[in-house]
């Protein structure tokens, strides 16, 4: 089928290239939340129900570390491992600036300690062909397009906050009979320690069938 490869579908082919990551990073607005760092994970907004929202996030590129102990032993030791990441442990000893939201990947009913991964999102520039790490336990991490049902909550990310509102989020989305992935879900956190007020965290769960808001 060579002769298909007429130069005006080449130039379609190109056009779709160029454009597909300006249209995945570059064009969606930043959400309201995302104050303190230059880049944040972007998405659709599918629905947003009173108590949470259908977002659609496109494919993306992170650094991982995983880490076992407490949630927030956990999140901490983790934290630190990326941010040498981003100061320049990496194979180009490049310092890549910070985004948000910090992932941590809760694994169901496993207890209290147990292996917690934690990632930082790659900005745009460096989504395509992030440069390796050079500690063992660091990890560049590709995740699909992400349908998520998102729940916010203010103040701090602890693990009380972290349980409390992902078992909100559950009866939300059970009492719409909205499907999703049981067997883990995220916190997201999007401030520095340093921020008193206004603080602005996330519980994920992925979605399967199709997001939505309504009772299916
Ligand atoms: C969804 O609705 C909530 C509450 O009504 C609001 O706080 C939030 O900003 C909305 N989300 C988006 C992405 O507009
Ligand atoms: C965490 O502990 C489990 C069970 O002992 C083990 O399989 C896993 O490799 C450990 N993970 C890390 C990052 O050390
Ligand atoms: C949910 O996650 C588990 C664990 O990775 C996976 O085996 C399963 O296929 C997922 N289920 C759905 C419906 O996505």
């Amino acid at each position: 089928m060579a002769s298909a490869t007429t130069p005006l579908v080449m130039l379609l082919r190109i056009a779709l290239l160029l454009l597909l990551p300006l249209g995945l990073w570059g064009e969606r607005e930043k959400p309201k939340f995302c104050g303190e760092v230059t880049e944040c994970f972007t998405f659709d907004l599918i629905c947003n129900s009173s108590d949470y929202e259908a977002r659609l996030y496109p494919p993306s590129a992170w650094v991982s570390t995983r880490v076992n102990n407490t949630y927030t032993a956990a999140k901490t030791t983790g934290f630190w491992h990326l941010f040498r990441y981003i100061q320049g442990r990496n194979q180009l000893g490049v310092k890549i600036p910070m985004t948000t939201p910090v992932l941590t990947r809760v694994d169901q009913a496993a207890g209290e300690m147990q292996e917690y991964t934690i990632s930082f999102l790659l900005p745009a520039a460096r989504q395509g062909d992030p440069p390796q790490p050079t500690e063992p336990a660091v990890f560049i991490e590709r995740f699909p397009a992400l349908p998520t049902y998102v729940r916010s909550f203010g103040g701090w990310l602890t693990d009380a906050n972290r349980g409390t509102h992902i078992q909100a989020l559950d009866a939300s989305l059970g009492r719409d009979a909205r499907h999703f992935n049981r067997s883990w879900h995220y916190s997201a956190g999007y401030n520095s320690p340093m921020k008193l007020f206004d603080r602005h965290n996330e519980v994920w769960r992925l979605a399967w069938g199709g997001l939505g808001c309504a009772p299916e």
